[in-house]
């Protein structure tokens, strides 16, 4: 029988781990967390309790499992046109202030998750900057978990992920699932055709081909302490175009932080 000790001590490894790997902090009291989203990996070796998964994970250093384990662990939750009010701020404020007459721009979800993110922009573009049918831009959407991105780069979707979209969209921009599929939603491939997806670690060594007119980096920040968001900021604004724009979470804010860019309104800043 665990004491609470091991099983305090077991927690900590665990988050250590996770930060170590991806610079999520799982703070205190993410315990029952843990416990969900670790269950099928301990299912799949057979473990019992979570300290026989930290054992194995202590003893044979498994570099595979660890992988498994932070894709379980780093929440992927996400939504179609999650904070809308950003993509009018896109199509309304930012495009046109910025594009101009030269008819093309890039865009990066960093990080995308499973797609929604950057499947909206594309959406919203389609409905709201119709200039831009003929244009030539592009959606970079990166993520760190290998999962995720599958799911993304396939844009297939349970029915009741398009809940957030307005009805009409659902025939426009999703091909209906039939037979084995049914129940579920791919995104069209003109669509598919604008989003470019790429396995990034935004905290680690990476550089980007383009620069960007606008940067969505939301709801990813929270997890990580301020010097690491000063960090990831400071080296995102290096991939913005002058005067491009950073959005994050609503729930997010780079108050206090050294950093190059104006707050706006909250969550929008703009490079200086
Ligand atoms: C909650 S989702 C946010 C998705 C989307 N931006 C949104 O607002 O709905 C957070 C994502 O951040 C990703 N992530 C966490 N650490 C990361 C890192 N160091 N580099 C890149 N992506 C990371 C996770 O894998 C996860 O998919």
């Amino acid at each position: 029988m665990p004491t609470q000790t091991d099983e305090a001590a077991d927690y900590d490894f665990i988050i250590n781990l996770v930060y170590e790997r991806s610079r999520i902090r799982l703070h205190d009291g993410k315990q029952q967390l843990i416990r969900a989203r670790l269950g099928k990996r301990m299912r799949h070796h057979g473990f019992e309790t979570l300290g026989q998964y930290c054992d194995y994970l202590r003893s044979t250093g498994d570099g595979d499992e660890l992988t498994h384990m932070v894709d379980a662990l780093t929440t992927n939750y996400t939504q179609f046109l999650r904070e809308r009010d950003h993509f009018d701020f896109l199509v309304n404020t930012a495009l046109p202030k910025l594009v101009g007459n030269r008819k093309r721009f890039n865009i990066w979800s960093a990080p995308c998750a499973t797609g929604e993110e950057p499947y909206s922009i594309a959406f919203y573009l389609s409905e709201n900057f119709p200039l831009a049918a003929g244009w030539d831009w592009r959606i970079h959407a990166t993520d760190v978990s290998t999962k995720a991105l599958n799911t993304a780069q396939k844009g297939v979707y349970q029915e009741d992920r398009l809940a957030s979209l307005p009805q009409d969209w659902w025939r426009k921009y999703f091909q209906k699932g039939q037979r084995d599929y049914e129940g579920y939603y791919r995104v069209k491939q003109p669509i598919i055709d604008r989003v470019q997806f790429k396995n990034i670690n935004l905290l680690g060594n990476y550089t980007m081909q383009d620069q960007f007119e606008v940067i969505f980096c939301r709801n990813m920040m929270i997890y990580f302490d301020r010097p690491t968001q000063e960090q990831l900021v400071n080296r995102l604004s290096q991939f913005l175009v002058p005067n491009g724009y950073l959005l994050i979470g609503h729930s997010e804010s780079l108050n206090g932080l050294n950093i190059g860019l104006r707050c706006l309104k909250p969550s929008i800043y703009q490079k200086a």
